[in-house]
């Protein structure tokens, strides 16, 4: 039998609100960045690009889910095995961006990622769909090197003998969560020019800017 269920494996940018006086600005960037952004109980999560520090001193990018946003930083899950972990061990400053093409929205954050502890990230693992579980799981170095045919058939083996929901967390899975020292909410205009909304992390509170698009 045909299993039709649709995998969940990719983001979406439906989602959010604005505040109603764009001329107004909230003190607290976090309040605005919680309206824009979906609650973390919706099955689609938004898509954005993480940039980290390559060793060779490119800027080293890449798209991830937002995993969740705990009111004052921005959760992420990944490999321990790749790149980008590796390059956060080495240096936790990063730049993330999130577009809202639809709505005409972005947001720009520079800010530095921390790892969050395993029971944490744990958590995190048993609420994705199936598909990413098992991703985390089969998305090995080996499996790259397989044909796709032989990719499929070791996927649909190992899912069949490991039916457990969820599986178990496996020992590679990293959560990490990105503290903003800087956010900058860019906003579209269709009938003048785009304007931006800067906060910088001061001592105890934000400095608050406008900047031309
Ligand atoms: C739509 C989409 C969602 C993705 N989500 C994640 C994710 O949440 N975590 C992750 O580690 N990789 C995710 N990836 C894969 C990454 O973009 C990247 O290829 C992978 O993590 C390896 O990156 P690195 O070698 O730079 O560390 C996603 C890719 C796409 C296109």
């Amino acid at each position: 039998m045909v299993d039709d269920t649709p995998i969940i494996i990719t983001s979406t940018n439906r989602f959010g609100i604005d505040i109603e006086d764009a001329d107004s600005t909230p003190a607290d960037p976090f309040a605005l960045l919680g309206m824009w952004l979906p609650d973390n109980t919706d099955d689609l999560r938004p898509l954005m690009t993480l940039s980290t520090h390559g060793p060779d001193g490119y800027p080293d990018s890449r798209h991830l889910l937002l995993s969740a946003f705990d009111g004052e930083s921005l959760h992420f899950h990944t490999d321990a095995r790749t790149r980008k972990a590796a390059e956060l061990e080495a240096d936790g400053r990063v730049s993330l961006a999130i577009v809202w093409v639809v709505e005409g929205r972005q947001l720009t954050v520079a800010g530095d990622a921390v790892r969050v502890p395993a029971t944490e990230a744990a958590l995190a693992y048993a609420k994705r769909s199936r598909y990413l579980q098992l991703l985390a799981w089969l998305n090995t170095a080996e499996m790259a090197q397989l044909t796709r045919d032989e990719r499929v058939a070791a996927w649909n083996r190992w899912s069949d003998e490991h039916p457990a929901d969820p599986l178990e967390t496996p020992a590679t899975w990293v959560g990490y969560r990105v503290v903003p020292h800087r956010l900058t909410f860019w906003r579209g205009d269709a009938d003048g020019p785009s304007n931006r909304v800067e906060y910088t992390r001061t001592g105890d509170g934000w400095d608050v800017a406008r900047l031309p698009g």
